[in-house]
């Protein structure tokens, strides 16, 4: 956990850096489609602009690589942090620069200024250490509440914090880590985990720790398909990572060798397309004919995935268990988020997908917590810390 919390600086008029994630889903007119980063961030900045800090606030928004993108300009998420905070934000045309400079330090107490995407400046993701030192320029203190920017070792991360006095986590990376900590460091038995997506590429660390920890692991979505195949099985047209098939292989075989269960669908939706219209059947038994892919689990695999989570203490969730953004492939996935939340477990949902299927199933009040860091949360399970958070030291 971060050494200073944001209740231990005396921020009374003093000058704040506070790094966010309002890397924010925008629809094609540039609308925001789904602001929960932003509502996430509000404890935080009500809390500085209470202690009447002079308050610059930093976040990326998408990948702009290193260059101007109008389409991710933060114009957008300036405009929508006016609506719930006071005063008015202040939407600077840069990151670093003179202009910039000059905004930061007319900055008075109370005051909020915005700066601009900060990728639109390579020295961003290369974390290069002059570009860090300008953010700081003029700060006293840097506050870092982007839980889901943590597993990121940029400039506004983790360079920075070389040249500001204190570095402090703000409230909501606070509240992360303690829920995911219980899931790291003291999760109640049983402790079941279910990862599902796409790739199982993006699991293998997670997997690999929590080999070390859960009880069991369910698994569905197209991942799944690469573990199929890696037992020898015919899949059809599923998704398969062919490079990672060996690796599948040998995490089945350490679970086995560690008593941990790691179960697989026992029966599949499939069909010949990934759209309402085409035919879906349910089968539970390999080769799948060539024209076929795995979109969703079975009825019996839900059932079978119901009474293992009904009987959880711990549950930490990544990935959808279909394609449920599609109707005829979507029951698996609600089923389960149903199942979540009538449990009486500590449920961690981490981040992503998975978050808006709890919304879809409209259970998402139901959830312990639900993280807004997807690849970040997934980071913190496999190696228990993040670089963001071991930056935040007093120097
Ligand atoms: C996220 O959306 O997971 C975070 O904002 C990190 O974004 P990134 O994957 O582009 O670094």
């Amino acid at each position: 956990m971060a050494k200073l919390r944001l209740k231990d600086l005396d921020l009374q008029g003093k000058r704040v850096f506070l790094r966010v994630d309002f890397n924010v889903p925008l629809e094609e007119e540039l609308e925001i489609r789904d602001d929960t980063r932003i509502k996430a961030a509000l404890p935080t900045l009500n809390y500085l602009l209470e202690q009447k800090t002079k308050l610059t606030i930093s976040s990326h928004l998408g990948r702009p690589g290193g260059q101007y993108d109008p389409k991710l300009s933060l114009k957008p998420v300036a405009e929508r942090l006016s609506d719930y905070i006071s005063p008015e934000v202040l939407l600077a045309p840069d990151v670093i620069g003179d202009q910039v400079t000059k905004l930061k330090k007319a900055l008075k107490e109370s005051q909020v200024l915005l700066l601009e995407n900060l990728r639109f400046n390579p020295g961003e993701k290369a974390n290069d250490l002059s570009f860090a030192q300008e953010l700081a320029q003029d700060i006293d203190y840097y506050v870092n509440d982007a839980f889901g920017a943590c597993h990121r070792a940029h400039a506004s991360v983790v360079g920075i914090t070389e040249y500001v006095e204190k570095s402090a986590a703000g409230f909501l990376v606070e509240k992360e880590v303690e829920y995911l900590g219980k899931a790291v460091h003291s999760p109640q038995k049983p402790y079941v985990a279910i990862l599902g997506g796409a790739k199982v590429s993006d699991k293998i660390p997670v997997i690999e720790n929590l080999l070390n920890k859960a009880d069991d692991i369910l698994i569905g979505g197209a991942m799944a398909y690469t573990f199929f195949k890696a037992m020898g099985n015919e899949v059809g047209r599923s998704r398969v990572e062919e490079d990672k098939i060996a690796l599948a292989l040998s995490l089945l075989e350490k679970a086995q060798a560690q008593g941990i269960k790691i179960y697989l669908p026992e029966d599949h939706v499939v069909s010949t397309a990934i759209d309402n219209e085409a035919e879906a059947k349910t089968v539970d038994s390999f080769p799948f004919s060539a024209g076929l892919m795995g979109l969703d689990i079975g009825a019996k695999t839900i059932q079978k995935y119901q009474e293992i989570i009904a009987k959880a203490q711990t549950i930490f969730w990544n990935g959808p268990l279909g394609v449920f953004e599609i109707e005829q492939f979507s029951l698996g996935t609600m089923k389960i988020a149903a199942a979540v939340a009538a449990s009486p477990a500590l449920s961690i949902i981490g981040g992503g997908d998975s978050v808006a299927a709890v919304y879809k199933a409209g259970v998402s009040d139901k959830i312990s917590h639900i993280s807004t860091g997807g690849g970040a949360s997934l980071e913190y399970l496999a190696k228990e810390t993040l670089p963001g958070l071991e930056a935040l030291t007093e120097k």
